[in-house]
């Protein structure tokens, strides 16, 4: 069939089957399709959006477009426990994944981790790791297979085998308007989570001020969706819509936010908002794979597992295997750097900490140097911000509402009022939001 007669298909609003999107996908990895058609493709989708058999198909031809990885069976890559990974629509102060892979790795699961670099206001996890000297985030297939068998982690970058369909789609989706559409979003995220062989897949999708979706309405629909094709595509998937009103760590920026994911696999911060959330996810991982079979079990699993120091030992030991120091939990000081100038951001007047713009705080961050502007920026991994105050804090004035880590003054002064009007202060007092909304299996 033409590519031509399957765009006209779905412009005229009718059904494609797996056939017809597996011969756009593999015209669209291989190179025989060009950008036009991909355009037309993406915009008819984008307008007459797809049932869920199609969404399905869609993901499973993006999945299939290129290297799929195969744990399990006879032959295969062979791991011993459930291969299963966790995904986020992207946040500020987020760095769940660094602690979240040791962890479940450290109770008998297998994470074969592929992340991104930051997108607009949000972190990337590969960037934060480059803040470690020497991390390789492109290791050799060889070294990722061994990583995940072995310690039971492994945290890189996407290879040029993975999904490429997705690649070459995502990036004309970004300049013809057609990034907002669901199907396209679900099988966007999911084709390149399940070429991974996944077996168990949770999703943190964020809701909130800080969320890729804007509205508590679009990031469930999204859920819902992603809960659907996942299952629908052979993966037992699971979501949690967690907060986005507010950073999640206290702290935001690429250094940063190692330093913290090291204090927390050391079992400090118990307390905080950033461990709450990964435990959820951490908990929902274990009974989903069959690591545990109820929260009470898996929350004894995680406990062990952060108490004996086996957590943090995965990670110190996924970090050496990937090129960094061995010593980097025992000497975090000496190997992450630290930006040369920090300035405290001061309350002019008193009241509760009742709303927070958490999307501008991302933004100051990548102003600092901490993200990029333009692809193929260099990043500063020394800045960002940190002792971010909470959503529901009494603050007096001169209290500081956070504080900014710059490479010189000048910049720290450049953010400052950009951050200032970042926060909203209520006579009243506040009550914070959940930490989860809700669960959706
Ligand atoms: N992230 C992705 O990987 N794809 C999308 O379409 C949107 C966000």
């Amino acid at each position: 069939m033409l590519t031509q007669e399957i765009i006209r298909r779905k412009r005229d609003g009718q059904t494609l089957d797996r056939k017809m999107l597996d011969l756009v996908m593999g015209g669209i990895a291989d190179g025989s399709i060009g950008d036009a058609q991909i355009g037309a493709f993406a915009m008819a989708v984008y307008l007459n959006g797809m049932n869920r058999d199609e969404a399905v198909a869609l993901t499973e031809s993006i999945r299939d477009s290129g290297q799929v990885m195969r744990w399990g069976g006879p032959g295969d890559l062979g791991c011993a426990g459930p291969v299963l990974d966790k995904h986020s629509t992207g946040g500020v102060g987020d760095l769940v994944s660094l602690i979240l892979g040791p962890w479940v790795a450290a109770c008998g699961g297998h994470v074969p981790m592929v992340s991104g670099r930051g997108l607009g206001h949000t972190g990337g996890t590969l960037d934060k790791l480059e803040s470690i000297p020497g991390y390789d985030v492109t290791p050799s297939d060889a070294v990722f297979h061994r990583l995940v068998k072995e310690v039971g982690v492994a945290i890189i970058g996407q290879t040029g085998s993975l999904a490429p369909a997705d690649k070459r789609l995502y990036g004309v989706r970004d300049v013809t308007a057609t990034v907002e559409s669901i199907p396209l979003i679900v099988a966007s995220i999911l084709g390149k989570k399940l070429a991974c062989g996944l077996e168990t897949l949770v999703m943190d999708v964020k809701v909130g001020s800080g969320a890729f979706m804007p509205t508590q309405e679009a990031s469930r629909e999204l859920a819902e969706a992603i809960v659907a094709i996942g299952c629908g595509a052979g993966t037992r998937t699971s979501v949690l819509l967690t907060d986005m009103n507010q950073p999640l760590a206290d702290c935001a920026g690429n250094s940063l936010e190692v330093f913290e994911a090291l204090r927390l696999l050391g079992g400090h911060g118990k307390e905080s908002r950033l461990h709450q959330v990964t435990r959820s996810l951490a908990q929902e991982m274990l009974i989903q794979s069959g690591l545990a079979g109820d929260a009470e079990e898996a929350d004894k699993r995680l406990n062990r597992a952060l108490d004996s120091g086996e957590a943090l030992e995965r990670f110190s030991r996924m970090v050496q295997g990937l090129g960094g120091p061995g010593d980097l939990a025992e000497h975090a000081g000496h190997y992450l750097l630290s930006a040369p100038v920090t300035v405290d951001l001061e309350a002019d007047r008193a009241g509760f900490l009742s709303t927070i713009d958490t999307r501008a705080l991302g933004l100051g961050v990548v102003e600092l140097g901490g993200g990029r502007r333009n692809a193929g920026d260099a990043i500063d991994h020394r800045v960002g911000l940190s002792h971010i105050a909470p959503l529901g804090q009494r603050i007096e004035p001169g209290q500081p509402l956070l504080r900014i880590h710059a490479a010189d003054r000048d910049d720290a002064d450049a953010v400052s009022q950009r951050l200032r009007r970042a926060f909203g202060l209520s006579e009243a007092p506040v009550e914070p939001p959940p930490l989860v909304h809700a669960t959706l299996r």
